[in-house]
């Protein structure tokens, strides 16, 4: 692990995962492309091109939930923020951290100047968005961790009072199974003055959903391409990102979307790093995503699950978003 202390000693930087090795990725890649149906773990799109894009699809018309999220944040920060007072705000899957500035200006507004702990498997989003959080609050400490979710959560730092975000719906790129073991290991690291806030996409219209996952100028389409470009560089292979395309549909009975890359034509594919010959049939699929859409239901039973009680449920009209507000339970 290294830490750097670059700007004075506003921010600090644990880093537990160096880009060009992003830890699993070997492994995954000989799983994913040997297993039948072949799929790959959606960590490894979020290089520093996948983290750009990942923030260009944020911004499609179709791609409606971080911009309903957006706005339910601002309507509840305030709420949020007295209720639990964070000396820390600590963001799992921070991204370029665009909806930070909403939960920080509202603890300010409070007279709360927490310390922002960002969590993500990507140095160039955390720092880049780290900078702009320093520049704009200059009350601001920043301490990030550059991890893994599925390995170096319990590396996170501890604090009196922690506000824990874990926003974009990023629970739902879970399976039921990993979303419960993950925020049983988040409920493990929580104090009883820390609160989880979660956000959460809900069930709608397919339509709506297969639009948001499809957008029109082909965005998430290269988002999707991009882990083949990943692989290339890292694994030394020879995908061509023109054999493959981008489907994404949402399944009505599994509440889902799935997102897979589909073989255009019958190929083989050399990854050297591995030695490994991967063959493909044409319109074979591999999956790379999914997202799941939930109900109030669901999630309180994934909290149950989890070990962690429901405290506040907020959803805008619509209800095409939600978050939520979880705690311990009280032992009294
Ligand atoms: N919170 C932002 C970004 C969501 S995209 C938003 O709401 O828009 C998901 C984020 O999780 C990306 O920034 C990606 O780099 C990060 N991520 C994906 N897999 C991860 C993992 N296994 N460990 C840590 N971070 C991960
Ligand atoms: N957490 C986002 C979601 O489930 C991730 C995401 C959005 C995504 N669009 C994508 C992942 C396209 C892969 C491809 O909505």
């Amino acid at each position: 692990m290294l830490t750097t202390d670059s700007t004075g000693s506003r921010l600090l930087v644990d880093v537990h995962v160096r880009p060009g090795q992003v830890s699993t990725l070997r492994q995954d890649a000989l799983q994913g492309l040997t297993r039948q149906p072949k799929q790959l773990p959606p960590k490894h799109f979020y290089d520093t091109r996948g983290s750009e894009l990942f923030d260009a699809i944020c911004r499609t018309p179709e791609y409606y939930p971080t911009r309903t999220e957006q706005a339910l944040l601002e309507r509840v920060a305030d709420r949020v923020m007295r209720s639990v007072r964070p000396t820390h705000l600590v963001e799992l899957g921070s991204g370029m951290a665009r909806k930070t500035h909403v939960l920080l200006s509202a603890a300010s507004a409070q007279g709360l100047s927490p310390s922002y702990v960002p969590f993500d498997v990507s140095e160039s989003a955390l720092r880049h968005s780290a900078d702009a959080l320093l520049a704009d609050y200059p009350w601001l400490r920043v301490h990030g961790v550059v991890g893994d979710y599925d390995h170096h959560l319990h590396l996170i730092p501890r604090g009196d009072r922690r506000l824990i975000a874990f926003l974009g719906g990023t629970i739902g790129n879970f399976e039921q199974r990993d979303a419960v073991r993950f925020l049983q290991r988040v409920a493990a690291s929580m104090g009883p003055g820390d609160a989880l806030l979660l956000g959460t996409d809900l069930v709608k219209a397919k339509a709506t959903l297969d639009r948001a996952y499809n957008d029109a100028a082909g965005v998430t389409a290269l988002f999707n391409l991009n882990v083949l470009r990943v692989i290339n560089r890292e694994l030394n292979a020879n995908f061509d990102e023109r054999a493959f395309k981008h489907v994404a549909f949402y399944d009505e009975d599994a509440c889902r979307i799935e997102m897979h890359l589909e073989s255009l034509v019958a190929q083989r594919v050399r990854v050297e790093a591995l030695e490994l010959d991967v063959e493909f049939k044409q319109g074979e699929r591999m999956r790379t995503e999914i997202s799941r859409k939930f109900s109030e239901e669901a999630v309180a039973e994934l909290y149950g699950a989890a070990g962690l009680e429901l405290v506040d449920w907020y959803t805008p009209e619509d209800g095409a978003f939600a978050l939520s507000l979880a705690r311990l339970p009280n032992r009294n």
